[in-house]
């Protein structure tokens, strides 16, 4: 050892700025050697310090930066020179700890999933990650990535995966390139079944291993096929184990799933020095992960020194893979998180983000797009203080918001008159409305870490939105009989009710849209954006539709303070639910309109190749979301119909057509088998349907799986 060290202070007279050069410089290496060979030439006390926070993390009251000044961060070896880790929220944006400098509020995670768009999810990936490392951060806590299993979380804002595992992993593959495209490591969260904010500290979320694989496994996936560097433990159990404590979740995501990153605790979701369960790094603090914890359970062997040079090299490997280790230490400065690094590029790039993600749900008459030069009467959140994103870690101060109101008069045209009434008196919104051609109601509603959403209706969970004086659905109803050219626009964190729904003849949903929102909701009420958004959750019709008992949500034996829920749906989340109890729902998953329409033809299924047309069959220039779902054998015990494609069409001109072709894979037509811990073909018949949503379905075929394709 002490050899080793000497040979590496020789080298050290090289390296002024970066890391100090040694065996590992070599950036022909592959990142996994470079990591072992810097590892090799630690000493056990370094590689301690790097498995945790500062001893008294943000939350315990340091206070001297830089060892505290992200929300994460663990000090660099000074010998080798390496760069300190500065890990920062959130999943939408970063979030300056304390008001320093400006960011961009992007829209959120689940509204990226709404554009059903892989590279617009690597763009919102790319736009953060640029201005992460701007503000001298070198790991971002996000993407998330639960599932929405329960529709009343008060986190489905933040993950991009909506209710369904082959949308999440699609687009968390993409994010996840994205942000590491800009040198800053991206992080998985949470892992895993973190599926409600209820008890999120200390309730056990039990789920079996099919229904972890097949539906909240998969968007970990995806951002594992993106090279995603870290992960985060969730701070619920699994099956009664805390999972940053939870041998056998921890060795799905790293067996399992193949991810070769390192796993940090959610923030305090550390519970032991978990080193040997899988755990590589305590967050932000040093309770456990320390070396007076460390080194009594290496000296009894409870812990083996290669697994602690197992959890260090899977922490530095993903730091060389994006260029981290690469850059000059004064690169990752703490002094840069009082920069302002909002720039035009990503104003533009919230804009176009958040325009790609508004999804048109409704449009009787023709009534959108709207024309230019008319009388506008706009109600609601209009104006000051629209909704434009969730509450919590994730939350992002915009840098300054793009109102409606000031994006529509923008747009509207010269000879255009735009009124704007807030809605708290409904009179007086009913007498604007009357007066105006056309009457566009702003509504909104979000949610928040650390508490699930009271219910799913519009006039709950607004309580910080001023101007709202929880009647929006009155709102809505009194203006929809003021003025028949009335046309809704929601931004909400995810499943909402819409009883006015057939008494307006246009409806917008945009999500939690981020701080250009009057810009990019101007872009589609104009038509100057034709929408090209899905659903990524089903609307329900009645609220009945969604509900879980107390033992699956939130769990028992005290709903208030559950200490365990059961999976008791196992696949049946979402529209699989809806599909297989054929339930009606208001709006189905996948579902989004265009102004212009599409026609479907030509479908063929050649072994596991699908090929069908999408033709543009309307009158504007527009692009479709083509989806693929599979009907597997009935003797596999699936849901119904399960999406395992889809497709953004070029922008199609009237007439024009595109040719589609999907190669399904062996793993896209099989099911899990917990018995052999593996993933095995389904025998027998598939049903392929191809369609513009789950319950929009166009074309139909059958697939059959020859023998020698199963074994290929
Ligand atoms: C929180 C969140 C996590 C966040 C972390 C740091 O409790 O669960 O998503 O990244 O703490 O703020």
């Amino acid at each position: 050892m002490v050899c080793r060290l000497v040979a590496v202070s020789a080298w050290g007279a090289l390296a002024a700025q970066a890391l100090v050069a040694g065996p590992w410089s070599d950036r022909n290496l592959p990142a996994l050697e470079r990591a072992i060979r810097l590892v090799q030439n630690m000493s056990l006390a370094e590689k301690i310090s790097t498995l945790h926070g500062p001893a008294t993390g943000p939350t315990g009251g340091c206070k001297s930066s830089p060892d505290c000044a992200y929300v994460g961060n663990v000090k660099g070896i000074e010998r080798l020179d390496t760069p300190p880790l500065t890990l920062n929220d959130g999943p939408q944006g970063f979030r300056t700890p304390s008001g320093e400098g400006t960011s961009t509020s992007f829209p959120s995670g689940l509204t990226i999933a709404a554009s059903f768009d892989v590279e617009a999810a690597r763009e919102w990936g790319s736009s953060m990650g640029k201005e992460f490392y701007d503000k001298g951060s070198n790991i971002q806590l996000g993407p998330g990535l639960c599932l929405a299993r329960v529709p009343l979380n008060g986190r489905n804002f933040e993950y991009l995966a909506g209710e369904d595992p082959y949308l999440g992993s699609a687009i968390a593959k993409a994010a996840v390139e994205g942000i590491q495209s800009q040198k800053v490591v991206a992080n998985a969260k949470h892992w895993v079944l973190n599926s409600q904010e209820t008890a999120r500290g200390s309730v056990s979320e039990d789920a079996d291993e099919r229904t972890r694989y097949e539906l909240y496994y998969p968007p970990f996936e995806g951002a594992v096929a993106g090279g995603v560097g870290s992960a985060m433990c969730s701070y619920n159990k699994i099956n009664g184990v805390f999972s940053c404590e939870n041998k056998e979740t921890l060795r799905d995501l790293k067996e399992g799933l193949g991810f070769t990153g390192f796993v940090m605790s959610d923030w305090g979701a550390t519970h032991s020095p978990s080193l040997a369960q899988g755990l590589d790094m305590e967050m932000p603090a040093a309770a456990w992960m320390n070396e007076e914890m460390l080194k009594p359970a290496l000296d009894a062997g409870v812990v083996t020194e290669e697994k602690l040079d197992e959890a260090v090299v899977r922490i530095f490997r993903p730091l060389f893979e994006v260029g981290v280790m690469d850059e000059p230490t004064s690169t990752w400065d703490w002094k840069k998180i009082n920069k302002n690094v909002t720039t035009a590029a990503s104003i533009a790039s919230a804009r176009k983000l958040s325009a790609l993600s508004t999804v048109l749900l409704k449009n009787e008459r023709g009534v959108l797009p709207l024309p230019r030069g008319k009388s506008l009467a706009l109600l609601g959140f209009a104006g000051g203080y629209p909704v434009t994103h969730g509450g919590g870690s994730g939350a992002v101060t915009p840098s300054h918001v793009t109102w409606p109101l000031q994006g529509i008069e923008r747009a509207a045209g010269d000879t255009a008159s735009v009124h704007f009434d807030d809605g708290t008196n409904l009179t007086s919104a009913a007498a604007l409305a009357a007066s105006a051609d056309y009457a566009v109601v702003f509504v909104g509603t979000t949610s928040h870490e650390a508490q699930d959403r009271v219910s799913l209706s519009l006039d709950d969970g607004c309580d910080d939105c001023r101007g709202n004086k929880h009647q929006q659905n009155k709102l809505v109803e009194v203006v929809a009989q003021a003025n028949r050219n009335c046309i809704v626009v929601a931004s909400v964190p995810g499943h909402v009710l819409m009883p006015w729904s057939e008494d307006v003849p246009a409806i917008l949903v945009n999500f939690m849209p981020g701080q250009e929102v009057g810009s990019a909701i101007a872009d589609v009420l104009f038509g100057d954006v034709n929408p090209t958004a899905r659903l990524p959750l089903t609307f329900p019709r009645r609220v009945e539709d969604t509900e879980l008992s107390p033992a699956q949500y939130p769990g028992l034996p005290d709903p208030r303070h559950p200490d365990y829920n059961y999976y008791t749906e196992k696949l049946l989340v979402g529209y699989r639910l809806y599909d297989a109890h054929r339930l009606q729902p208001l709006f189905p998953f996948g579902h989004g309109l265009s102004y212009t329409s599409f026609a479907y033809s030509d479908l063929a299924v050649r072994g596991t190749t699908v090929s069908f047309s999408v033709e543009n069959s309307g009158k504007v220039a527009g692009a479709e979301v083509a989806q693929l779902y599979l009907g597997f054998p009935e003797s596999a015990g699936e849901p119904p119909l399960q999406l395992k494609a889809f497709r953004k069409t070029q922008v199609l001109k009237p007439g024009e057509r595109e040719a589609v072709e999907i190669q399904l894979s062996l793993r896209d037509l099989s099911v899990w088998c917990s018995k052999k811990h593996s993933w095995t073909v389904a025998q027998g018949t598939f049903k392929v349907m191809i369609g513009a949503s789950s319950r929009d379905l166009r074309l139909h075929g059958e697939l059959n799986p020859t023998m020698e394709q199963v074994y290929l």
